[in-house]
C-alpha cells in the first residue's frame, strides 16, 4: 500500500474513533487515580458517539473506565428506523471506539417502552407479525454485536411506580403479559454467551415495584428462562434512598444467584432546586454517599459484581438537567474534567 493511501486510511479511522489511544496511565496530567485500575469489577460509563471526536473526552473515558454503554444510540428508536431497516451509525462508532480501546460494551436496552419507534408502536399487522418483528429486531441487533457486546439490558423499566403493575406497553398489549420471558429467550437464542439483565429504577425505594420485579425474576428462573442479572439504575440523591434499602435490594439479587449491575449511577445534590452553586456540605454528603454505595457493592460476593456504570462524564452533560430542570452536579467530573466529590468518594471506597 503506498503512503498516501495508508495515511488516508489512518485519517479515516481516526475520524471514526476506531484507533486505540494512549490511556494516559503514565501521563502526569492525570494526577488522580484511575477507577478502572483500582476496581476489581467493571467500571462503565454512558457515552455518545458525538463526543468521540473530542480528545479530552476520549482520553478521560479511556483513562477512567473499562466498560461503555451507549447513552442513547443502542436503544430501539435510534437503531430501528423501519421494518427490517436499521441505522447502525451511532452504535457502530461507539462499539468501534470501545473495542479499539480495550473496553467492554454493555448493550442498553433492547426493549424500553420510552423508545419504541413509531412504526412499531403503531404496527399495522397482526399480533403474531408484531412478535415476529420484535424477534427479528432482537436477533439482528444481538447477533450484529455478539463479538463486542458482552451483556444486554433485555427489558428496561417494565413496572409502574408505586403499584408495581406491569406497564401496559405496546409489548404487553401485542405479545401478552408473558412478553418478558419471550424476549429474554429471543436474546439468548441470538447470543447464548451474552449476559442478560433486567434493568429498572426505583427498586431500592419502591416496595411494590421491587416485589413485582423480583416476582417476575423468580418466575423466569422457575421456568428456566435465561436471566443472569439485575441492573439497579441508581439515580439517587445525596440523601435518598436509605443505604439500608440499597443494601437489601442488592442482597435480593444475590440471593437469586444473579449478578448485580449498578447501571446508571448519578447522585443529585440539588433535588429541591435550592442551590445555584454546589455547597461544600452537599459535596461532602455526595462524597460520603458515593463511598457508601460503592462499599455496599464491594461487599457483595465477587462473582455477583458485574459492574458499576456512571451515567455520563461531565456534570453539564447529564440527562438530569433536562429531566429535572436543575443543575445537579451529579457525575464524577466537572466541565474541565477535574474529578469532583463523587469521584473522590468512589476512590475512598476502593
Ligand atoms: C436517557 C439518556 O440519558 C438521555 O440522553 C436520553 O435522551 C433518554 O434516556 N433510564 C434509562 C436510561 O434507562 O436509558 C435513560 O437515559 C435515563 C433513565
Amino acid at each position: 500500500m503506498n503512503r498516501s493511501v495508508s495515511l488516508l486510511l489512518v485519517l479515516l479511522f481516526a475520524g471514526c474513533g476506531a484507533d486505540p489511544i494512549d490511556d494516559n496511565t503514565d501521563d502526569p496530567a492525570f494526577d488522580y487515580p484511575s477507577l478502572k485500575a483500582l476496581a476489581p469489577y467493571g467500571v462503565g460509563v454512558a457515552f455518545k458517539s458525538e463526543l468521540i471526536p473530542f480528545v479530552d473526552h476520549r482520553e478521560n473515558v479511556v483513562y477512567t473506565f473499562d466498560q461503555l454503554t451507549a447513552e442513547w444510540e443502542m436503544k430501539m428508536n435510534p437503531m430501528s428506523v423501519g421494518p427490517n431497516q436499521y441505522d447502525w451509525d451511532g452504535a457502530d462508532a461507539l462499539v468501534a471506539f470501545a473495542t479499539a480501546n480495550g473496553m467492554k460494551v454493555h448493550g442498553h436496552a433492547l426493549l424500553w417502552h420510552s423508545t419504541v419507534p413509531a412504526w412499531l408502536e403503531n404496527f399495522a399487522g397482526t399480533d403474531t407479525q408484531f412478535e415476529d418483528a420484535v424477534r427479528t429486531y432482537i436477533t439482528t441487533v444481538v447477533q450484529r454485536y455478539k463479538d463486542s457486546v458482552v451483556s444486554w439490558d433485555v427489558v428496561n423499566e417494565a413496572f409502574e411506580d408505586n403499584s408495581g403493575a406491569l406497564r401496559n406497553s405496546v409489548f404487553r398489549r401485542r405479545m401478552g403479559p408473558d412478553y418478558i420471558a419471550k424476549v429474554f429467550a429471543f436474546a439468548h437464542d441470538a447470543d447464548p454467551d451474552a449476559l442478560l439483565l433486567y434493568n429498572d429504577y426505583g427498586l431500592t425505594w419502591d416496595a411494590a415495584k421491587r416485589s413485582a420485579a423480583f416476582q417476575m425474576v423468580d418466575d423466569l428462573q422457575s421456568r428456566g428462562v435465561p436471566i443472569h442479572g439485575v441492573g439497579l439504575q441508581m439515580h439517587i440523591t445525596y440523601s435518598f434512598p436509605a443505604m439500608s434499602d440499597i443494601v437489601s435490594t442488592m442482597n435480593e439479587i444475590v440471593q437469586r444467584d444473579l449478578q448485580v449491575h449498578i447501571s446508571e449511577l448519578d447522585i443529585r445534590i440539588n433535588p429541591d432546586g435550592d442551590l445555584s452553586a454546589p455547597t461544600s456540605a452537599r459535596e461532602a454528603a455526595q462524597r460520603v454517599r458515593t463511598r457508601q454505595v460503592i462499599e455496599a457493592f464491594n461487599a457483595l460476593p465477587s462473582d455477583k459484581r458485574f459492574a458499576v456504570t456512571v451515567w455520563g462524564v461531565r456534570h453539564s452533560e447529564s440527562w438530569l438537567i433536562d429531566f429535572w430542570g436543575n443543575p445537579e452536579w451529579p457525575l464524577l467530573f466537572d466541565d474541565n474534567f477535574v474529578p469532583g466529590p463523587a469521584h473522590n468518594g468512589f476512590v475512598d471506597a476502593l
